[in-house]
């Protein structure tokens, strides 16, 4: 008796001193890992200023951490989580808390998108092998506010796979083998597809346009070619490292407007292409900076 109370003691602790910070410290560790290549460290400085930029400006918290729901495989038989996740085998390769699934570098190799519990807010995903994102994997969980792609192989994703999203808002893709964009929600307030191969013909000039929201728009080191329509709700604009050369006096302001001001804009990266920007002093007017990139 005594010993069995004393295995639920330990038990209890593991939870919560052990198990629940190392899952909060996870995304942080994501990051760091394995940074030996110029790419990684690349990857890295810019992961590191995206997610500092992404706590100045979106609204986006977690939900509460529970340390009571947690549910782990070995427990299953004694310690069942309240909620729906119970029979999901997601739950038993992935780590479900209430309202967030984390399914990160899963083995064995996780290839699509996992069944989710119902009433899901927060999936994080990175690093794994999912291929394609069908119009089904999200259908049901239309509670999800973020969804994190990052590393994954999706070269396709099917048409409306998420627009039925309305509460999402950050919307990760980054790392992977995307050349064209799918239909956004009209909520997003991150999008992130840095590191893909997107071509312009794949991302539609008005392909932001409906994104009545949108502060961070992260589509560095693709193949783009042209800057699509960016919405004036933004403030971060990557596009660094892409083959962009050339822009115009509509491209961020209005060519015959010479009053209007971009209030918002705070930070637009053009490093890394072939445009030479000082071509083009009649297209910054209405910034409150320049943008960064090549200027001679
Ligand atoms: C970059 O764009 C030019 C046309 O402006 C094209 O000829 C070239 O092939 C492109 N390079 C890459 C790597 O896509
Ligand atoms: C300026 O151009 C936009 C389209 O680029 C047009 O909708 C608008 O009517 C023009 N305004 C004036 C004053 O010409």
């Amino acid at each position: 008796m005594l010993v069995d109370k004393m295995a639920n003691i330990m038990r209890s602790m593991f939870f919560t001193f052990i198990f629940a910070p190392w899952v909060l410290s996870a995304s942080a560790r994501q990051h760091y890992h394995g940074a030996h290549s110029r790419k990684d460290i690349q990857l890295n400085e810019d992961a590191y200023l995206e997610s500092r930029f992404k706590r100045d400006v979106t609204t986006v918290t977690d939900s509460d951490y529970d340390s009571d729901s947690v549910f782990l495989p070995a427990d299953a038989a004694e310690d069942t989580a309240p909620g729906t996740a119970d029979d999901l085998p997601t739950c038993l390769l992935c780590v479900c808390l209430t309202g967030s699934v984390y399914c990160e570098e899963v083995v064995p190799d996780m290839t699509s998108v996992p069944a989710l519990p119902k009433e899901t807010a927060y999936l994080y995903a990175r690093y794994n092998k999912i291929k394609k994102i069908t119009a089904k994997d999200f259908e049901d969980i239309v509670t999800l506010r973020r969804i994190d792609l990052t590393g994954n192989l999706i070269s396709e994703i099917e048409d409306g796979a998420f627009l039925k999203l309305t509460l999402l808002e950050d919307l990760s893709l980054a790392e992977n083998q995307l050349v064209k964009l799918p239909m956004l929600p009209a909520k997003l307030i991150s999008f992130n597809a840095n590191h893909n191969h997107l071509k312009t013909k794949g991302v539609k000039a008005n392909a932001f346009k409906k994104l009545t929201k949108i502060v961070n728009l992260f589509l560095a080191h693709n193949e783009l070619e042209a800057v699509p329509q960016i919405p004036e709700t933004v403030r971060i604009l990557h596009l660094q490292n892409n083959n962009i050369s050339s822009i115009s006096d509509d491209t961020f302001c209005k060519g015959n407007n010479t009053y209007y001001i971009r209030p918002n804009m705070n930070e637009i990266r053009l490093d890394g292409n072939p445009v030479n920007l000082a071509q083009y002093p009649n297209s910054f007017t209405c910034l409150k900076s320049l943008p960064i990139g090549r200027y001679h």
